[in-house]
């Protein structure tokens, strides 16, 4: 606990919640700040000194340690520098920008891609300028904080509808004074804490029929669901009902940015609105370099996908083995619910003391309040490390149980 002290107004608010957070932690280590000493290859890095096996990244495909993304990167800083200085309406547009635009639109075969520099920035700038005051905009329950913030930014009369639930979407049109065609729904294709899929067939359907614009979330899909890596819309034949596809390139793709894709010209628009993208630096060379050839390789990544599969469907069958029930069916991100923090703690840390990283989830960064264990695959995980995570499981279970 810290020490009294004479603060007031902001900087008491401040010290309470330091002073709340030291009183969970009572003394543990913080599992959010959690220092990775050196990285040493797409699944591997060094924590206090020991070598361990990352399972709470998201490089879902490994491609952030690809010989020729690397190769692209360093190559791109050495022609064009390390940054671009400025943003993409100064002097930040440069050709290589254009043309990862023009290969992730053609990825999903849409006419409009426009990239951000993160994908939290994609988010914030797409909702925002889409929507306004007079309009709505329905979100499910579970979506990633940058949606939440950015219908805030949008000013729109914004409501929550229960994870997954399109009777709930649809009481929500039935209750709204603002007319489907003034309405935004937003959701995910993959939910980031538990791993589940949305219900993008049934979200597709309500939208439709409210003619309400539909965009769609697939920070965590591309690469992994549908047929050519797509997503989750690909998977489902929904893609053509979608307004907006949003993505991260900070997850399968293996650097940092986002990107919005459309066919839609009168939705193009938000890149004269979005304030995150007018107002914020262009990635860097390195970055949009890396990110254009692990765009070439997820398209042409079938064997990456049946690595990622194979590693995913594994872990989750052993894990699940054990007795300990995961939130969802396999996929690249497992996840189960703890009973409270202190549980969810020990859990967290004796499977790092046995070299498997995995994240440790409190609230508010839990969609339903709870603590949860997550953890992800990578295609780049061998056969022995996802046996070596099982047999930390199963000993952390075990001893946890007789604790
Ligand atoms: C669903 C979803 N959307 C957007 C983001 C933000 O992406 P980025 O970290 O690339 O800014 C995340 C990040 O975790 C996410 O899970």
């Amino acid at each position: 606990m810290l020490a009294p002290s004479a603060a007031t107004g902001i900087l008491a608010r401040l010290e309470s919640l330091e002073d709340s957070f030291a009183r969970l932690m009572n003394g543990k280590e913080n599992p959010l700040c959690i220092v990775i000493d050196d990285t040493l290859d797409a699944v591997r890095a060094v924590i206090k000194g020991r070598t361990t096996l990352m399972f709470g990244t998201n490089s879902y495909l490994g491609l952030n340690f690809d010989p020729d993304c690397i190769r692209a990167a360093i190559e791109a800083t050495q022609h064009s520098g390390t940054g671009s200085t400025a943003s993409r309406v100064a002097a930040g547009n440069h050709r290589p920008h254009l043309a990862l635009e023009a290969e992730i639109a053609a990825f999903y075969g849409r006419t409009d891609a426009t990239v951000f520099s993160s994908g939290f920035g994609a988010n914030l700038g797409v909702i925002s300028a889409l929507a306004r005051k007079e309009d709505a905009v329905f979100v499910d329950a579970h979506c990633h904080a940058s949606i939440f913030d950015a219908c805030r930014l949008s000013g729109a009369q914004v409501s929550v509808f229960r994870h997954n639930d399109c009777d709930d979407l649809r009481r929500l049109f039935a209750q709204s004074a603002v007319p489907g065609t003034q309405t935004l729904v937003v959701v995910e294709s993959l939910y980031s804490v538990h791993g589940d899929m949305g219900d993008l067939k049934a979200v597709v359907a309500v939208a439709k029929q409210h003619r309400a614009v539909l965009v769609v979330d697939e920070a965590h899909a591309l690469g992994i669901y549908g047929r050519t890596g797509r997503g989750v819309a690909e998977h489902l034949g929904v893609e053509d009902d979608i307004d907006v596809i949003v993505g991260t390139l900070s997850k399968s793709v293996g650097v940092i940015g986002g990107y919005a894709v459309t066919n839609t010209p009168a939705l193009r628009s938000f890149r004269l609105l979005a304030r995150s993208y007018l107002y914020t630096a262009s990635l860097p060379p390195a970055v949009v370099a890396a990110a254009r050839q692990a765009i070439k390789l997820i398209a042409a990544g079938d064997s990456l996908r049946e690595a990622l599969w194979r590693n995913a469907r594994a872990l989750h069958a052993g894990v699940s083995a054990l007795g300990l029930h995961l939130y969802a069916a396999p996929g690249p991100v497992g996840s189960i619910r703890m009973p409270g923090f202190h549980a969810g703690f020990a859990f967290w840390k004796a499977l790092l003391e046995r070299g498997i990283y995995v994240n440790l989830l409190i609230p508010p960064a839990t969609p339903t309040g709870e603590v949860v264990l997550r953890f992800s695959t990578s295609a780049a995980h061998k056969p022995e490390h996802i046996e070596a995570a099982i047999a930390a499981f199963r000993d952390v279970s075990r001893m946890l149980e007789t604790a």
